[in-house]
């Protein structure tokens, strides 16, 4: 018999509730499920068309028939909602952005043929000036270089208006500029939409890491740049804070940060404040870092964004905007 002297012993094991795959699933706090996801997609016109984005491998510009496909795809797999973004010949872009209210114009045909064709598809619309803006900026802008925030909200009140007439089921302002929630919520309940809901981006910083959107667009800002509305990454909560405060009281039925991955802490400060429903932007560049990190073969791209998304709904998410929704879908279902 050796003769050791007695351990103490341990009082708390943590490693005793990791042992079995049984014990780890029994325990697990974190879900992440399609129904958590939304699919962003940028739709043009035409027919048959998908055209690559450089720098979002698998993402494309599509044509209608193509997206609806994808709406369709989409559904099947669990996933509930698409976030439609239309991308618009360079000639049909203006200064006040005219095309983004026009009842017949390619947006609004978009979201009526998905409505028809996929009524049970919830669809969040993106309601900002760029898409459709010859200056590339979420507002109109003054001979100055001014974005200008009040004659721009009879504008976003608009388009929200067209979008919502069209069948969107949440419209999705993205511009930043100060009380759009209340102008177009009143806008909407004026006009018969109770039902509309807003989805705000309520805390979105001008970040680099929109730009391959900004590419899939050909929307970047002409001049200048978006620091005048969107956020500082530098900032502390306290404006973050503020700004859900007011989409809230404004009457947004959703808040968001965005982007999600260098925010997640944004994201739990927000999610422990407010009672709102919280989605995350998990943008293009985001998106663009793990494929290209996927493609040279420095990371298993699967394992890497399911715990990506994992972590944005441990950081608070109630949903998220994800260009890997789809294979994201598919990877869940067969795990
Ligand atoms: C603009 C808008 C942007 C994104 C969504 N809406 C870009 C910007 O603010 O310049 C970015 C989304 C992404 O990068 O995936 N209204």
């Amino acid at each position: 018999m050796i003769n050791t002297p007695l351990q103490p012993s341990l009082l708390e094991r943590p490693r005793r509730l990791r042992r079995t795959e049984g014990l780890r699933g029994f325990l697990q706090e974190t879900h992440l499920a399609p129904q958590h996801l939304i699919l962003p997609m940028f739709v043009l016109d035409g027919h048959s068309t998908l055209e690559p984005i450089s720098a979002m491998p698998g993402v494309f510009r599509q044509s209608l028939d193509h997206a609806l496909e994808q709406g369709a795809a989409a559904l099947e797999l669990g996933i509930p909602a698409v976030a439609l973004f239309p991308v618009l010949a360079n000639p049909l872009k203006t200064p006040t952005g005219s095309e983004s209210w026009n009842e017949r114009g390619l947006f609004a045909n978009i979201i009526r043929e998905f409505k028809r064709q996929l009524p049970n598809l919830m669809l969040v619309t993106d309601v900002a000036l760029d898409p459709y803006s010859s200056d590339g900026h979420d507002g109109l802008v003054s001979s100055d270089g001014e974005i200008l925030n009040d004659e721009t909200l009879e504008l976003l009140c608009k388009m929200a208006l067209t979008q919502a007439a069209a069948g969107a089921d949440i419209v999705a302002p993205s511009d930043m500029m100060d009380g759009r929630i209340g102008a177009i919520r009143s806008a909407l309940d004026a006009a018969g939409f109770q039902r509309t809901a807003i989805m705000s981006y309520s805390s979105k910083y001008a970040s680099s890491y929109y730009g391959p959107f900004r590419t899939a667009l050909d929307s970047a800002p002409r001049a200048g740049d978006k620091k005048t509305y969107q956020m500082d990454y530098t900032g502390g909560y306290r404006e973050a804070l503020r700004e859900s405060r007011l989409d809230l009281e404004q009457g947004a039925d959703f808040l968001m940060v965005k982007p999600a991955l260098a925010y997640l802490d944004v994201l739990r400060v927000i999610r422990d404040h407010f009672d709102l429903p919280l989605i995350a932007y998990n943008v293009s560049g985001e998106y663009a870092m793990v494929k290209a990190a996927s493609s040279a073969g420095y990371i298993d791209e699967r394992k890497v964004v399911l715990e990506t998304l994992t972590g944005m709904r441990r950081a608070g998410a109630d949903g998220i905007l994800s260009y890997h929704a789809l294979e994201a879908a598919r990877w869940l279902r067969e795990l």
